[in-house]
C-alpha cells in the first residue's frame, strides 16, 4: 500500500518517524478537530466509568453504584447527543490512507458505536421507568417516570440493554481498538495521532 504519498512533501507537514511506512499526521488537516478529540476521549472515559459502576455494584450500600451507573449513563447519553451535533458541524480531517475495505469497516464501526452508545442509555432509562423507578442524577434532581409501570415492558428493555446492546458495544469497541492497535504496531502509520 503506497502510504508515503505526496502529503509528506506538503509544506508544514513533518514526518512522524524516519520509517518509510509512516505517514505524516501532524498538520491540523490530518487531525480530527479539537472538539471531536475532546468528545472522543470524553466518551471513552464516561463509558469506562459507567461500566465500572456496574463492576462495583455489589460492594456499595444499597443501590449506590447502580444509581451512579444510571447517572453516568444518562450523562453519556447527553454527551453523545452533543457529540453527534458536533459531528455534523465540525470539519472532517483529510481521509486516512488505507485500503477501501478498511475504510468501509472503520466507517461501519464508528457509525455503529454512535448508534449503540445512544441506544444503550435510552434502553436503560426505559427499563427503569417501566420498572416504576425515576432516575436520580447524582442526587441533584430526578428524571421522573414518564410512563406507566409495566413489568413485562421493563423486562423487555432489560433484555435489550443487557443481552443485546451491551455485547454489541463490547464487540464493536473490541474491533475498533484492535484496528487502532493494528495501525499502530503492524502498519506503523501513526493513525492514532489523528485523534491525539
Ligand atoms: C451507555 C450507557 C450505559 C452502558 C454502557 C450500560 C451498561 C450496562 C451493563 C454492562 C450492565 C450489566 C449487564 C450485566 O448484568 O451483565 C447494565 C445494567 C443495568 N443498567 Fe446500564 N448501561 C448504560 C446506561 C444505563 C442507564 C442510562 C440506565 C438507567 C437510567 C441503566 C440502567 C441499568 C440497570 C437498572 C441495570 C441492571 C440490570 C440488571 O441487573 O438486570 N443503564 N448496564
Ligand atoms: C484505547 C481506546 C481507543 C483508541 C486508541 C481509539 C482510537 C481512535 C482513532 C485513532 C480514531 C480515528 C480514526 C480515523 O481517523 O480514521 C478513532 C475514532 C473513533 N472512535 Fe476511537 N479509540 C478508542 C476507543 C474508543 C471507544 C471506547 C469508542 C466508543 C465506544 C470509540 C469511538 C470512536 C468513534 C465513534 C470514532 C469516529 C470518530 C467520529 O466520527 O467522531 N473509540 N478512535
Amino acid at each position: 500500500m503506497p502510504v508515503n504519498d505526496n502529503r509528506s512533501q506538503r509544506s508544514g507537514s513533518q514526518q512522524t518517524s524516519t520509517d518509510n511506512t509512516s505517514i505524516a499526521i501532524n498538520t491540523a488537516k490530518d487531525k480530527w478537530s479539537i472538539s471531536s478529540r475532546i468528545f472522543h476521549w470524553g466518551s471513552v472515559v464516561l463509558l469506562f466509568i459507567t461500566w465500572l459502576m456496574i463492576f462495583f455494584r455489589d460492594y456499595g450500600e444499597g443501590y449506590t453504584f447502580i444509581n451512579l451507573h444510571k447517572a453516568f449513563g444518562v450523562s453519556l447519553l447527553l454527551w453523545m447527543l452533543a457529540r453527534l451535533c458536533n459531528r455534523f458541524v465540525s470539519k472532517d480531517p483529510k481521509p486516512a490512507i488505507m485500503p477501501n475495505w478498511q475504510k468501509g469497516m472503520a466507517h461501519f464501526t464508528h457509525f455503529s458505536l454512535y448508534l449503540l452508545l445512544i441506544a444503550m442509555p435510552i434502553a436503560g432509562l426505559l427499563m427503569s421507568m417501566y420498572g416504576g423507578h425515576g432516575v436520580s442524577i447524582f442526587g441533584l434532581f430526578e428524571i421522573p417516570t414518564l410512563v406507566e409501570t409495566n413489568r413485562s415492558t421493563a423486562r423487555f428493555f432489560n433484555d435489550i440493554h443487557v443481552d443485546i446492546i451491551w455485547p454489541l458495544i463490547v464487540l464493536f469497541t473490541g474491533i475498533h481498538i484492535a484496528g487502532a492497535l493494528y495501525h499502530q504496531f503492524v502498519q506503523k502509520d501513526n493513525l492514532i495521532n489523528r485523534m491525539k
